[in-house]
């Protein structure tokens, strides 16, 4: 009995060791496969990251210059860092843009003729006015409100997909919290609110309100490098200015401005989906998370300490992401962005010719939608009648401490180099924006307009001249709005660029 179960004892011994050698002899023999893991460095601006060369060189060649002396006369540094090396892939590089030269393409004038008439039918779609264009649709009140923070200001709102309870996404600025910078995010839906006119009518006023608790949003923080001057700024903790849209792929995304690591303050990008997960389950295109952390978009030349309003765009050929740092009268700077948020040199072209001829302050406002110039079902989305477009604000300060945002709506061709085709003539107005403007009037009278996105999500980028667009309105850094038309509406009087 002992004996037999000592012998059992043994046996058991025998088995687990040689279970334990064997698993010795996999784990050499099978060497588990290490996880990629790359070290992350970052960049130097002072070094070319990506050599390559930009497509303005195409018009280049079409107007007889030989591209690579242009790059020469355009981008001096590129060519003196240049090795032998590089400069004979340049060569092959020509080639190659002579070839594209062929399949480069542009909007139509049958498509884009409509835009240099102002829309003024029976009824009217717009009253025009000396200095402005009156747009025939109502400005309405976006909630956006905590228990802790009873203010929120420059909402910006996208459509959310089709599986979601409620249509829209929102994200504000809160007001008086300090300090600090916060912002809330909620998803919205439309709500009829019973309202007495001044006329003793009850009438119902339509908002859009938030359908979720609000709840603060919270992104990574990161360290400025240099806030020489302004050095209490690198000490205020919290991202502003955030913008969120959708990318050519269907991925959410936000930019925000936030403490830099080449200056004091920049944009910085992040897939939504990291940060406010619940859209994980919902978002079926996108699927491809580019920007799963906050993600500085880089700027080599020209870099201010405090860097604001970019705007981005996606070739409508290639499916490149770019972004525009600036735009004025004369000048124009964008880049294309090479992963991780890092861009290329200045790709504007020298030879560009501006469509802005006025010397004032321009920023660029609102994201860029793009825009097939033909109603749903009516033509199929092709470089040739697909463009984008985006507001600019004119900034005035008419009165002493009076600040005054005018926006302007511009369009760009849909591929690389993105020339502005059109330009507004005059600025535009929505119909009840008096009202509003008189709400609140503390820092200056004006209605800021933060971002544009199409106002159902149809599970495409780009959408129709008779779809609705819904245009997030910040109320005097006090309160939050919105207006709501179909995109055409806005594509009215405007001015050719005919450069291209
Ligand atoms: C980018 O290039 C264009 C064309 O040469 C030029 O007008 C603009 O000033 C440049 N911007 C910067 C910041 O270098």
């Amino acid at each position: 009995m002992h004996m037999a179960g000592l012998q059992q004892r043994r046996a058991q011994f025998i088995i687990i060791a040689a279970l334990l050698y064997s698993l010795y002899i996999l784990s050499v023999v099978v060497k588990p496969k290490r996880l990629a893991t790359k070290q992350f460095t970052l960049p130097d601006l002072d070094r070319h990251t990506v050599f390559q060369l930009p497509p303005y060189l195409r018009s280049l060649e079409d107007a007889g210059i030989n591209p690579a002396e242009a790059l020469a006369l355009h981008d001096k540094n590129a060519v003196a860092g240049q090795k032998s090396g590089q400069s004979r892939r340049a060569k092959t590089d020509v080639k190659l843009v002579s070839m594209s030269l062929r399949s480069s393409r542009y909007p139509q004038d049958a498509y884009t003729n409509f835009l240099w008439r102002c829309r003024t039918g029976e009824p009217p779609a717009a009253e025009v006015f000396e200095t402005f264009i009156s747009l025939k649709h109502r400005i309405f009140e976006v909630r956006v409100e905590s228990e802790r923070y009873p203010r929120t200001y420059n909402p910006s709102i996208i459509a959310l997909p089709p599986s979601s309870h409620y249509p829209f996404l929102i994200v504000a600025r809160v007001r008086g919290g300090g300090f600090f910078q916060e912002s809330l995010i909620c998803e919205g839906k439309y709500i009829d609110e019973p309202f007495v006119n001044p006329w003793g009518f009850e009438v119902m006023n339509r908002i859009v309100g938030c359908a979720t608790n609000p709840r603060v949003l919270m992104v990574p923080q990161t360290p400025a490098r240099d806030c020489t001057g302004i050095d209490f700024m690198s000490d205020v903790p919290g991202y502003h200015d955030p913008r969120i849209f959708w990318s050519n792929t269907g991925a959410p995304m936000m930019m925000f401005n936030q403490q830099s690591r080449y200056g004091c303050f920049g944009l910085w990008i992040i897939d939504l989906r990291s940060i406010y997960p619940s859209l994980r389950y919902r978002v079926t295109r996108g699927l491809l998370n580019q920007y799963p952390t906050v993600m500085e978009l880089t700027r080599k030349e020209g870099r201010n300490p405090i860097e604001k309003n970019y705007v981005m765009f996606f070739d409508a050929e290639t499916g490149a992401g770019y972004v525009q740092y600036e735009l004025g009268h004369g000048s124009r700077h964008f880049a294309r962005l090479a992963g991780n948020g890092l861009t290329t040199s200045n790709m504007t072209s020298p030879f560009e010719i501006t469509c802005i001829n006025d010397d004032a302050i321009w920023h660029q406002a609102t994201n860029a939608i793009k825009i097939v110039l033909c109603d749903y079902g009516e033509c199929e989305p092709e470089p040739e009648n697909t463009v984008y477009l985006a507001f600019l604000h004119r900034k005035e300060i008419p009165e002493e401490f009076k600040v005054q945002y005018k926006r302007y709506v511009a369009i760009w061709k849909a591929t690389a180099p993105f020339e502005m085709i059109g330009f507004a003539s005059k600025h535009i107005r929505f119909d009840n924006e008096d009202e509003w403007e008189q709400k609140f009037n503390v820092e200056g009278r004006f209605l800021y307009t933060v971002s544009i996105a199409w106002e159902k999500n149809m599970n495409r980028y780009e959408g129709y001249l008779n779809e609705n667009v819904i245009i997030s309105l910040g109320v005097g850094d006090h309160d939050n709005a919105a207006v709501v038309m179909p995109v055409r509406d806005l594509m009215t009087c405007m001015r050719s660029c005919r450069h291209y």
